[in-house]
């Protein structure tokens, strides 16, 4: 299966790279193919509104590396989310991704997949609960299922979150696709 997994920290070696990090790990294993998109390092500018793109056939105003991952998403099957919790939402760099959507919403949607991965210091029940509900209505806006979730509540930093078995289930994850 072609997949793609765009993260959303700025921690290189933060708890949701770890998440990442497992399940490109176990998807490989089993000969998946992976694309991995770091929202925080690649040059990926806000969505302007200015609707450029609904008159130029999904061609965004923005020339940026958000082009080239526009094209893979088409071809994707999976799509996998990966981000810490910041104020009880995406982070912004993944957010961004997820807005530049927006050009390419009629050669996207539908006949895919999606996962959230997501880390949090919080570690009550409803920490997840907004970053959960914006991720059902994409999916549910694009018409694409969901493939499972992890939600890494009490996990602030990377040595913690060690300690727990979230690591082990996301490289499950990956290798029981
Ligand atoms: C700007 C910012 C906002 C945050 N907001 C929340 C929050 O709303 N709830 C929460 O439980 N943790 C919040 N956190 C903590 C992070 O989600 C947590 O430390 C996470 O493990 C960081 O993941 P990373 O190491 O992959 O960057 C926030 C952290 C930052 C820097």
């Amino acid at each position: 299966m072609k997949l793609t997994v765009i993260t959303g920290s700025p921690h290189k070696k933060g708890t949701t790279a770890l998440l990442a990090d497992k399940f490109i790990e176990g998807a490989k294993e089993v000969g998946h193919e992976v694309v991995r998109f770091d929202a925080a390092f690649e040059n990926v500018k806000p969505c302007l509104a200015c609707e450029y793109c609904s008159i130029h056939d999904g061609e965004c105003v923005h020339k940026d590396t958000m082009n080239e991952l526009s094209k893979q998403l088409v071809e994707t099957e999976l799509i996998v989310f990966v981000t810490p919790l910041y104020y009880f939402g995406m982070s912004a760099q993944i957010k961004a991704v997820i807005d530049r959507f927006h050009a390419s919403n009629a050669k996207i949607a539908g006949n895919k997949k999606a996962m959230l991965l997501a880390a949090a210091y919080g570690a009550d029940d409803w920490t997840m609960e907004g970053l959960e509900k914006m991720y059902e209505s994409m999916l549910r806006f694009l018409a694409w299922e969901d493939a499972g979730k992890i939600m890494a509540t009490g996990c602030p930093v990377r040595e913690v979150l060690e300690q727990t078995d979230y690591p082990q289930q996301a490289y499950e994850m990956g290798k029981n696709l």
